[in-house]
């Protein structure tokens, strides 16, 4: 008897986003969370766990899309992302302060 179930197609995660910060873009993938690429480019952020735990690291998310690929435990506001463990879906633009 043979297997029946189809092959998984594999998840595309190079997809290429622009993050608008301020006058700022810097560009960023799906392979890895926001602030590791924020913090690539150089931009800093406050956190404390990186695990979704405490929400230091929250950014106003303007506009965009982001996904998690876990639920996070600290509480996301409407209107904001915790970039430690938010995976970039779109172009998006951010803001550190209101
Ligand atoms: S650094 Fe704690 S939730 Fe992101």
């Amino acid at each position: 008897m043979t297997s029946t179930s189809n092959p998984k197609v594999p998840e595309k995660k190079d997809q290429v986003h622009r993050v608008l910060l301020g006058k700022k873009q810097i560009l960023v993938t799906e392979d890895e969370p926001l602030l590791v690429q924020l913090e690539r480019a150089g931009i800093h952020v406050e956190y404390q766990c990186r695990e979704g735990y405490c929400s230091s690291c929250s950014i106003k998310l303007l506009w965009g899309n982001v996904i998690y690929p876990f639920e996070p435990l600290a509480w996301v506001q409407s209107g904001y992302l915790l970039a430690c463990c938010a995976i970039v879906k779109s172009d998006i633009e951010i803001a550190f302060f209101d």
